[in-house]
């Protein structure tokens, strides 16, 4: 075993805490896995109102962050990842984080989030604990390895500490107008230590592409894709510039949560060899969503409802999907032009379409479990988790070939098939006709009962469970460590 370190992981969510989306999944069981490999982990996140009372853990001291030149008061409170021994800290300040949304169009958003992380450093910085390594996740906390460059340079505590930023996805950048500059907490005169500014914007995504010791992102395809125009929202020129310092590492599933065998959401717990019990799944599924119990194929869909997720290919598809026997259930919560239009889909064509609009965790298992495929037509996608996790429950994905879904997902060819290879479908197109013909392989492939059964099994034992990924992590610190 090697030296174990001090980790600070600084986040916006925590999956047991808080949850909008993969971030928070992955702020969940990294720790965790981080603490299975024998090192000492914590975590700092904003105590957003969401997060329900019974997680608020105890009053642990104060912190401050110095914001528009005024000291601003905030409070810690302590508690532990629940089934686990990795502390928690949450930075409380009603007025910024007792609000209806984690993120939403709020016009203080620079100020709310720099408060976060200035406050997050004052509070670790004033503890008996001196962390090794700062991990700084998405533009949230992009901010902090600027800070560690400019304002804590020769901070007693931070001197020297190298950070990790890992971006969950570029195209959210944290950018504001130079009018809020003030409210970052940062001089004028940090940008020429550090970049902290792009297109007459400041921007915390770009500061900390400047600032960090090592840049990653959650698959090796997104790190290549990012670093190129079409993919990198403009920043991929200061991208390059790093190009030494940025990696790829696939996010991991936490298995505990993620298994049709000890499911409690689900109708029935079933495995690879005793698969009898995902039938049952989807008529609770088909049952509670209204759709028809009947032997249709039945595509599935957990998502954020927006553009990126490929929204415009279901919508445009509707009627063609219902030209075909099949059914369609969603779980989404997003923009009012997706809601709007798949409601509008659900009503003209009820018992065949259903979409529950809104968060729900135990209709998200069910739907993992209750369908045959699940559908991820994303224009571009990180990594992706929802595919993983439909794989664990034997429900073959059909994905774009884009980042993590190319990096986690094989096509089930023919070809792959005779090699023992093949979890998914995997199309190429990324375009309507492209989408239906990998609805059209789906359909095909339910015709096929040993193929489907082939298929299948491969996506169950996948394995993407942390421990590869928590260690590659561990490895770039220790390159950080080196180089800072
Ligand atoms: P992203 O982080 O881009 O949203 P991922 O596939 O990485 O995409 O992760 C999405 C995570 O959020 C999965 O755990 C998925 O089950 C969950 N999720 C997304 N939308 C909802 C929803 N409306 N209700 C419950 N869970 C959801
Ligand atoms: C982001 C990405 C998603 C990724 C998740 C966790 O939300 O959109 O692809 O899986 O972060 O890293």
């Amino acid at each position: 075993m090697q030296t174990p370190l001090k980790i600070l992981h600084v986040c916006s969510e925590v999956a047991s805490f808080v949850k909008s989306g993969g971030l928070a999944d992955v702020c969940d069981a990294l720790p965790r896995a981080q603490r299975l490999l024998g090192h000492d982990v914590r975590i700092v996140l904003p105590m957003f109102g969401a997060i329900p009372t019974q997680f608020r853990g105890e009053p642990g001291g104060a912190c401050e962050a110095v914001i528009n030149g005024q000291a601003v008061p905030g409070l810690v409170r302590q508690t532990l990842l629940p089934d686990s021994a990795v502390p928690v800290y949450l930075i409380e300040h009603a007025n910024y984080f007792e609000r209806d949304e984690l993120y939403g169009d709020y016009d203080d958003n620079l100020e709310r989030f720099s408060f976060f992380c200035l406050a997050a450093l004052n509070a670790i910085g004033g503890s008996d604990w001196e962390p090794d390594i700062v991990h700084c996740h998405d533009w949230h906390t992009g901010g902090i390895p600027a800070y560690l460059k400019t304002r804590l340079k020769s901070d007693s505590v931070f001197a020297g500490t190298p950070s990790i930023f890992t971006i969950h996805n570029i195209a959210y950048q944290g950018a504001y107008s130079m009018e809020r500059f003030q409210s970052s907490g940062f001089h004028p005169s940090d940008d020429q230590l550090t970049p902290l500014t792009w297109k007459g914007n400041i921007n915390l995504m770009r500061a900390a592409i400047g600032a960090a010791t090592k840049i990653n992102t959650v698959s090796r395809a997104y790190a290549e894709e990012i670093m190129t125009p079409q993919f990198g929202h403009g920043l991929e020129a200061a991208l390059s510039d790093r190009r030494s310092d940025v990696s790829g590492i696939v996010n991991g599933a936490d298995y505990t949560v993620w298994n049709p065998a000890a499911d409690p959401h689900i109708a029935k717990p079933y495995s690879p060899e005793a698969i009898a019990g995902k039938l049952d799944c989807k008529k609770a599924l088909q049952e509670r969503t209204g759709l028809r119990v009947c032997d249709a194929p039945l595509f599935g869909m957990v998502t954020r409802l927006v553009h990126d997720k490929g929204m415009d290919h279901i919508v445009d598809s509707i009627e063609w999907m219902m030209d075909q026997v099949l059914q369609v259930a969603i779980l989404g919560k997003g923009d009012s032009h997706w809601e709007d239009a798949l409601s509008d889909a659900a009503a003209r064509h009820p018992g065949r379409i259903h979409i529950t609009v809104g968060y729900d965790e135990a209709l998200a298992h069910q739907i993992y479990a209750g369908s045959d495929f699940y559908l991820m037509p994303s224009h571009t996608e990180p990594c992706g988790l929802s595919q993983i996790y439909a794989m664990r429950y034997g429900t073959v994905p059909i994905v774009q070939r884009t980042g993590g879904l190319a990096d986690t997902v094989d096509d089930a060819t023919t070809t792959n098939l005779a090699q023992g290879v093949g979890n998914g479908i995997v199309y190429n197109n990324d375009s309507r006709p492209g989408f239906q013909n990998g609805m059209m392989r789906g359909l095909n492939l339910y015709g096929n009962e040993d193929k489907l059964g082939q298929v299948r099994r491969l996506a169950m034992n996948a394995d993407f469970s942390w421990d590869i990924s928590a260690q590659a992590y561990i490895d770039l610190y220790q390159s950080a460590l080196i180089s800072e």
